[in-house]
């Protein structure tokens, strides 16, 4: 029988993760650690296919780092559209566990089942956002918010 392997991040794995991160952001310059945290993210977790930092410029988010298989033509994108807009104006994380039901979705790999958004949040608001789409439908659960929440707190200094 074929087994189902659901892949899906652990609390264990997620702790774990989160030391790399802190690890990896020691002695970086601001772009590096972004560049380093989209690489990080996707190498390690098998259901982040695409990992991206977008930054907010004004009303815009602007993509500035990412990792995955290829580049998206969704580098700019206003705030209020898609998931990654609506994630930055309301300030908190969307998880849509099937993008093809949802009518905010702004498609960049035909390949993607499953998104979540988490804003990047400092002192001054939201200052961008970690976007990682996945191929497997329904792939983020609670552990993966609370982690990536915790990897955007530690990170929002490096992206303002
Ligand atoms: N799907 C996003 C656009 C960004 S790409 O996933 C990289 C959205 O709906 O906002």
């Amino acid at each position: 029988m074929a087994r189902v392997a659901t892949q899906k991040l652990s609390r264990e794995r997620a702790k774990e993760l989160l030391s790399k991160v802190e690890a990896e952001i020691q002695g970086k310059s601001q772009g590096e650690v972004r560049e380093a945290v989209t690489k990080l993210l996707r190498s390690s977790v098998p259901t982040y296919t695409w990992v991206g930092i977008y930054l907010l410029k004004g009303d815009k988010l602007v993509l500035d780092a990412w990792s995955g298989p290829s580049p998206t033509e969704h580098t700019e994108i206003p705030v209020g559209k898609g998931i990654c807009g609506f994630a930055a104006k309301a300030g908190r994380t969307e998880i849509v566990s099937d993008v093809s039901k949802d009518p905010r979705y702004l498609q960049c790999f035909s390949s993607t089942k499953s998104e979540i958004v988490v804003p990047i949040i400092a002192d001054k608001g939201v200052v961008g956002e970690i976007d990682i789409d996945s191929d497997q439908i329904d792939a983020f659960s609670l552990v993966d918010k609370e982690f990536l929440e915790a990897v955007a707190r530690k990170i929002a200094r490096y992206c303002v």
